[in-house]
């Protein structure tokens, strides 16, 4: 079941005039902290998305290199498992094919809405989730290197990654998850199988679902958030993107 979300920070105040910056971003970190996302909403014309990201750490830059990289439909990439199409993503971590920590944020702000049903960003907490595992599966998942592969969309712009990591991280910054429903590489009968089809299910069951309006900004904490998309059928729909490191 779809929630909406409740993590949502007003460009404009009660007045209609921009928030001061201070206090917008003292209370985009108080939501941070407490919801793992932000969707900022009420955005001007005149609000700079990229002076936003800057002021969270430094930039990673997107498979292409690319710093700000768009989301949108590309051509010869409808048959693939990709962002640049229009068909669902499943639920996922960013950068788990990175060899490096993966990005501590990813911002996403719309250009131009889908038009018709369809191209929310989906988005579940994995906290409550990594509280409930068993003190043995939670070892488990902190002492196991699973070898990642990325995506055929990525393979195909010529990057084909490998990596090995654990699902769960202790990082001096605070626990890292890595997830993917089709991009871990493992046996069938391996536990962790079991654990993507629950986190799956529970993705499916939790979720909140972001629908953008035009200018609104989403970024969450990637370390702890999981991520995905529905799919939609207006061409037109076209996300902007950056990834931050922690
Ligand atoms: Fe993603």
């Amino acid at each position: 079941m779809a929630h909406s979300p409740v993590s949502i920070l007003s460009q404009l105040d009660f007045n209609r005039q921009p928030l001061q910056e201070e206090l917008l971003m003292r209370t985009f970190h108080q939501l941070m902290d407490e919801h793992g996302y932000v969707l900022l909403c009420n955005v001007t014309e005149e609000f700079d998305p990229v002076r936003l990201c800057r002021s969270l750490g430094d930039f990673v830059p997107n498979y292409t290199g690319a710093v700000v990289g768009d989301v949108r439909p590309e051509p010869g990439m409808d048959d693939v498992y990709h962002a640049g199409n229009t068909r669902p993503l499943t639920p996922h971590s960013e950068g788990y094919d990175f060899a490096v920590t993966p990005p501590r944020y990813i911002a996403l702000w719309c250009v131009s809405p889908a038009e018709g049903p369809g191209g929310e960003t989906t988005l579940m907490d994995t906290r409550p989730l990594v509280e409930a595992l068993s003190e043995q599966e939670r070892q488990r998942l902190l002492d196991t290197d699973y070898a990642w592969k990325t995506t055929e969309g990525v393979q195909r712009l010529g990057l084909d990654l490998h990596t090995r990591h654990p699902v769960l991280e202790d990082h001096p910054e605070g626990p890292i998850v890595r997830f993917s429903c089709n991009n871990l590489i493992r046996d069938d009968d391996d536990p962790v199988a079991e654990l993507q089809d629950r986190w799956h299910k529970s993705f499916e069951r939790d979720h909140v679902a972001v629908d953008y309006r035009e200018r609104d900004m989403l970024v969450w904490d990637n370390w702890r958030l999981l991520h995905a998309r529905n799919a939609f059928s207006d061409r037109n729909r076209h996300l902007r993107r950056i990834q931050i490191a922690g």
